[in-house]
């Protein structure tokens, strides 16, 4: 392709940045990565979600403790934990997928604002949930999903180039 699109150079240049500037995000940019995370599709339109912005230091630092893939958090001046809420579930089998599209939409979002970010596993490691319920005061009615540290990246990272067309198949396998 020639001319690419901006979305696409975002798509294509999105990694998983675990280090970051000590410099703290403004709200403009939080309200920017939670409308794209809410623009992403949706069972039924469903929209089963809601966000959690940490910025607070003492919280982002005890995350770590009982989540063992998430020591950039020391490092971060921002996290966002994407929830479920039981109340807008309408397909019990379809809202991770849902809570997925969001997350990603944040990375992009953060990747087109120049930020980094990595996506943290939660949903459905019971020992994470039950870590984050606690630390972050979750209702028994929320379910966390995924979490995203997020910051001014430190080093950045060429893209992948994971394409591999012996994966893809047409019509049938
Ligand atoms: C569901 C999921 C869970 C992940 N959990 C973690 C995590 O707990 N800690 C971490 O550092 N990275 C985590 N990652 C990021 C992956 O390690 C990363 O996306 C992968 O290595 C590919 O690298 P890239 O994002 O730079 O392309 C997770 C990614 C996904 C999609």
């Amino acid at each position: 392709m020639s001319e690419k699109s901006k979305a696409l150079e975002v798509i294509l240049s999105r990694r998983s940045i675990r280090s970051f500037e000590n410099k703290p995000l403004n709200d403009a940019i939080f309200e920017h990565l939670l409308k794209a995370a809410m623009a992403a599709p949706s069972a039924h339109n469903q929209q089963p979600w809601e966000f959690i912005i940490i910025d607070d230091r003492k919280l982002l630092d005890e995350i770590p403790t009982f989540h063992p893939y998430s020591k950039m958090l020391l490092g971060a001046p921002a996290a966002i934990l994407v929830c479920a809420k039981k109340d807008y579930i309408k397909d019990e089998d379809l809202w991770p997928q849902d809570c997925a599209a969001a997350t990603e939409n944040i990375l992009l979002a953060a990747t087109a604002l120049n930020l980094g970010s990595v996506w943290l596993g939660v949903y459905p490691k019971k020992a994470l949930m039950d870590g984050l319920s606690k630390t972050l005061g979750l209702q028994e009615n929320v379910i966390p999903f995924s979490l995203i540290a997020l910051g001014y990246p430190a080093k950045t990272k060429e893209p992948s180039n994971r394409y591999d067309s012996s994966r893809v198949h047409r019509n049938g396998w």
